[in-house]
């Protein structure tokens, strides 16, 4: 079991980060701050060293990883050829949460790929994740530092929850500023997004021209059916609770959320619903977290993972209005929904 490490980089973005290269370079586990949640790295070119990660998320290993790197001409070393559309995007969009999946070259490991002929690569824009990554020397094979299935972590204390002894090196960066993990582009003949994230549908059709939404990123896969991205198939982002979303309009949902949440109460049930500034009125006498402002997207964003992950075991029902899904909505509903299980009431 490793000693585990921690360092705080909030005021010194790169305390830590020699020796976690160091791990990385010797096989080792080291957890990250990025933009968008924290991330479990290990040295994306050894098979033995991104085994660990399964390991210790328990995360299924037919779920393929991301690649992190430094600088954007590291592309150039792990995908067989770099697209024109990828081109335009990295130019746009690197640093930043979108990670883009191209085919792949022999140099990437098949541990990294889940065995998938295309592989996804992200260069992150936050200060301290950038250092790691060059001080490593090597792109840094990461998923979301969580145990597989709950929330993402968004601060370190959530790392620190679940990976304990599980892993070389936590740097500590603070609270991650998107809060939700990174758009992921496939670039085939027409791009689909396969997980909507901070760089939105619009930004990137204004760029490239349309885009496709995967059939999954909003409903459940069917039975048999098979998944342009293997994530997509398992349960996600559950906290430890029941969670149930309402739709429609804000006062429809709120009357949805109002009756059930009497209901289970009176069943003896601990409930907590997740509003905004703006719906809280509708709930006077109920447990309400706010969230944020349903006028600000990023700020609901920003909270989800973290409110899911403070009633997990503390409430039995967790209450949340759906959003219109354009825009960042989209990313936001989609990771609801998926903490949900797809429980939606419409009436
Ligand atoms: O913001 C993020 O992307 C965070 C931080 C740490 O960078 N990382 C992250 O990794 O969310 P993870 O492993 O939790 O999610 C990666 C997603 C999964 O849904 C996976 O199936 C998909 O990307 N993915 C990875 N490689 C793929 C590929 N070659 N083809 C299709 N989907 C892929
Ligand atoms: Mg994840």
């Amino acid at each position: 079991m490793p000693d585990t490490k921690l360092f705080s980089t909030i005021t010194q973005p790169d305390n830590g980060t020699r020796l976690a290269g160091q791990v990385i370079r010797q096989g080792g586990l080291v957890a990250f701050p990025t933009e968008t949640v924290y991330g479990l790295g290990a040295n994306g070119l050894d098979p033995d060293a991104v085994m660990r990660i399964f390991e210790a998320k328990g995360r299924p290993q037919d779920n393929p990883l991301i690649l992190h790197v430094a600088r954007k001409s590291d592309v150039k070393q792990l995908w067989r050829r770099v697209p024109d559309t990828a081109r335009a995007l990295m130019d746009e969009f690197w640093p930043g949460p979108l990670t883009l999946v191209c085919a792949r070259s022999g140099a990437v490991p098949d541990e990294v790929t889940a065995g998938l002929d295309t592989v996804a690569v992200r260069m992150s824009d936050n200060k301290t994740a950038l250092a790691f990554i060059r001080a490593a020397g090597v792109p840094i094979a990461a998923p979301s530092a969580n145990t597989s299935g709950k929330p993402s972590p968004t601060c370190a204390q959530h790392v620190i929850d679940d990976l304990w002894g599980k892993v070389d090196v936590i740097l500590d960066g603070g609270q991650c500023r998107i809060g939700m993990e990174s758009t992921v582009l496939l670039l085939a003949k027409r791009p689909v997004i396969l997980r909507p994230g901070a760089v939105t549908r619009e930004q990137i059709e204004s760029r490239i021209g349309a885009v496709e939404v995967a059939p999954s990123v909003l409903s459940p896969l069917a039975e048999g059916e098979r998944a342009a991205s293997p994530g997509m198939k398992y349960r996600h982002y559950a906290p430890d609770a029941q969670v149930i979303v309402a739709s429609g309009t804000p006062s429809a949902a709120a009357g949805i959320i109002r009756r059930e949440y009497d209901r289970a109460e009176n069943d003896g049930r601990r409930c907590i619903i997740l509003a905004s500034r703006e719906t809280q009125p509708f709930y006077r006498g109920r447990k309400c977290d706010i969230i944020g402002s349903s006028a600000n997207m990023e700020e609901m964003c920003a909270n989800l993972f973290s409110a899911l992950r403070r009633y997990s075991g503390s409430a039995d029902v967790i209450f949340a209005e759906s959003v219109s899904t354009d825009e960042l909505g989209l990313a936001y509903m989609n990771r609801l929904l998926r903490a949900s299980g797809f429980t939606i009431l419409n009436r």
